[in-house]
């Protein structure tokens, strides 16, 4: 049985639906289709008219991918009342998204979401973009899909690094948002990605996940305030990202992140160095990077948060962590404390 979500967001309303088999839903919208899939991924049985398929990896998340989908649209003569079928991880609804929302001033486009990350946060919420050489994610758009096609059975043929990355942004969820399920993750331990239970365990999460990503949205769509919590460990994360220049993955990245924001949040007295340790345990439980590379000097990495986009004229603005299950956005931290959480999250 399917389970169905809906997402309430001020410029669209859609459904994001769980369940064995649900991509085969994409014949039920109108309209001529084209597929754009992630090349490590198979077609399932799509009838599109038109495929584009693109080159898997973060590298490739660029405007040139997004021209080249256009450009297929183009030349299939889609039109307005067209659609295009994302089916991939967070990089292609990524492109596909930014692609749809400026083909034509904006065609209509569905998200079949076959990552963990995908299926937990990307595919949900509306943000499309394509990265530059000077930063991620710094085009794009928001554009909301007009449905969301979560099959838990893409899953198998992740591999163990995108899992436990996927892992990552559930762990983000449950400590900004879900003191339950963070003690279901807790209790489930290691076993939760060495022997995964995509037919229910999985599907609990992901439909979790996604019901509080929706009202999330659903109160700040364009991220004006609340919505900017989903933030949280990606601020130090994006600058171990950067650093690494992308060769540790993104969900790996977030792990260190929450670690380090855990660390200061502790050291600021906003939640007690218990709460920091379980939210630690838990990442180690899940196979998840937790200190940064010995190379890494706390300076470069504060350095390049200076850089981060949702900083204002305060300074570096950070989501903390008030208990496992709150957080909230705070400016204005003194530059040495962020130092030492750099220093106290490092091998
Ligand atoms: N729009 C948003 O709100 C939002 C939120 C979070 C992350 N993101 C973006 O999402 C991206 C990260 O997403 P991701 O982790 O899914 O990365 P990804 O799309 O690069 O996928 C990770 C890897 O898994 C492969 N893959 C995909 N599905 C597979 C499957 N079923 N079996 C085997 N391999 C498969 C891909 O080819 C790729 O190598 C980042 O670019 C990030 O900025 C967007
Ligand atoms: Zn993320």
């Amino acid at each position: 049985m399917a389970e169905i979500l809906r997402c309430n967001a001020a410029s669209g309303a859609y459904d994001i639906t769980i369940g064995k088999g649900v991509w085969e839903k994409f014949a039920s919208f109108p309209g001529r289709k084209l597929l754009v899939r992630d090349g490590n991924v198979p077609n399932p049985g799509i009838e599109a008219d038109g495929e584009i398929v693109l080159t898997p990896g973060e590298q490739y998340k660029t405007f040139a991918a997004v021209e080249s989908i256009c450009r297929r649209a183009a030349q299939l003569h889609l039109t307005r009342k067209d659609l295009f079928i994302a089916l991939g991880g967070g990089v292609t609804g990524d492109l596909t998204g930014f692609a749809s929302a400026i083909y034509m001033r904006g065609v209509r486009f569905i998200q079949i979401p076959t990552t963990l990350l995908a299926m937990v946060d990307a595919s949900v919420g509306g943000k499309t973009a394509a990265d530059l050489p000077e930063g991620k994610n710094l085009i794009g758009a928001f554009h909301q899909p007009e449905a969301v096609l979560i099959d838990p059975g893409f899953l198998k043929t992740l591999s163990f690094t995108d899992l436990t990355g996927g892992m990552a942004e559930v762990v983000k969820t449950a400590v900004i948002l879900d003191r339950q399920l963070f003690d279901r993750l807790e209790a489930a331990g290691e076993s939760s990605v060495l022997a995964p239970d995509f037919d229910s365990f999985y599907v609990e999460l992901i439909k979790r996940c996604c019901q509080l990503k929706a009202q999330v949205v659903e109160s700040d769509e364009k991220e004006n305030g609340l919505r900017a919590i989903l933030n949280y460990g990606h601020t130090f994360g994006h600058a171990v990202e950067q650093k690494s220049l992308f060769s540790i993955p993104h969900g790996a990245a977030v792990a260190i992140g929450m670690n380090a924001a855990g660390i200061l949040a502790a050291e600021l007295g906003m939640w007690s160095s218990s709460e920091a340790e379980r939210q630690l345990e838990l990442l180690k439980k899940l196979r998840l990077p937790v200190t940064v590379p010995a190379e890494f000097a706390p300076a470069e990495l504060l350095e390049i948060m200076r850089s981060d986009k949702k900083n204002d004229s305060s300074g570096i603005r950070l989501v903390l962590p008030e208990k496992i299950g709150s957080a909230k956005t705070v400016s204005g931290i003194p530059e040495k404390m962020m130092l030492k959480a750099w220093e106290l999250c490092h091998d």
